[in-house]
């Protein structure tokens, strides 16, 4: 349907907000593509130092994946969006973090954003995948690994609740992107040169 489309040009429009670059310009930070891995995501900002804007980062990317899927799940019916355009909507705003528009398409890897749209799918679905990474960033202290492990996770959470759907398709391209994205910490991982969870990057103030 036509709002099928204005809802999914708008989630892309969201999506492509980086809460990465926003907070760290409102704590008057340096720009996380600028130290570290570069990357404007919640794990780089954390190795400016601020863990206050690492967090704004987190719920900032994660809120707006959570937004356009959470209202196209719960009132998507009345304006014609069924799971297929559902599916749709939760793409375009991972999409949009990946490859924004007010960024030169330049943006993240995804993983909070991701986060975002699974809770916004089903609370259960989401809550499963955050501790699935929590656990793996417990226990070896690489944000990335944690990403990787939690995105292989997400699709078996989604089938087991949902069973195969489009959205499952969708959980499952957000998964494949977001695991492209992390080649070079998959290299770093590989190679034991990836940074933990809060060493500092030089550079960043
Ligand atoms: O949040 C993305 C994380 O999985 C890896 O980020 O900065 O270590 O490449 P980074």
């Amino acid at each position: 349907t036509t709002y099928t489309i204005i809802f999914t040009i708008a989630a892309y429009l969201i999506g492509s907000i980086s809460f990465a670059v926003v907070a760290s310009r409102a704590f008057g930070l340096s720009d996380p593509r600028t130290y570290g891995s570069k990357n404007p995501g919640a794990t780089n900002v954390l190795r400016s130092g601020s863990k206050k804007a690492a967090i704004a980062t987190l719920l900032g990317d994660c809120a707006k994946g959570w937004l356009p899927v959470f209202l196209a799940v719960h009132y998507g019916d009345r304006f014609g969006i069924e799971d297929g355009g559902i599916a749709l909507i939760a793409i375009a705003v991972f999409v949009g973090h990946l490859w924004p528009v007010f960024f030169r398409f330049v943006g993240g890897k995804g993983v909070a954003t991701a986060l975002g749209v699974l809770l916004g799918l089903n609370v259960w679905l989401g809550l499963a995948t955050l501790v699935t990474w929590l656990v793996v960033a417990y226990a070896f202290r690489y944000s990335s690994l944690a990403a990787l492990v939690a995105a292989i996770f997400a699709p078996f959470y989604y089938g087991l609740l949902f069973g195969a759907n489009e959205i499952l398709f969708a959980v499952i391209i957000m998964s494949a992107l977001l695991l492209v994205r992390h080649g070079k910490n998959i290299g770093n991982l590989l190679a034991g040169k990836e940074s933990r969870i809060g060493s500092k990057a030089a550079g960043a103030k």
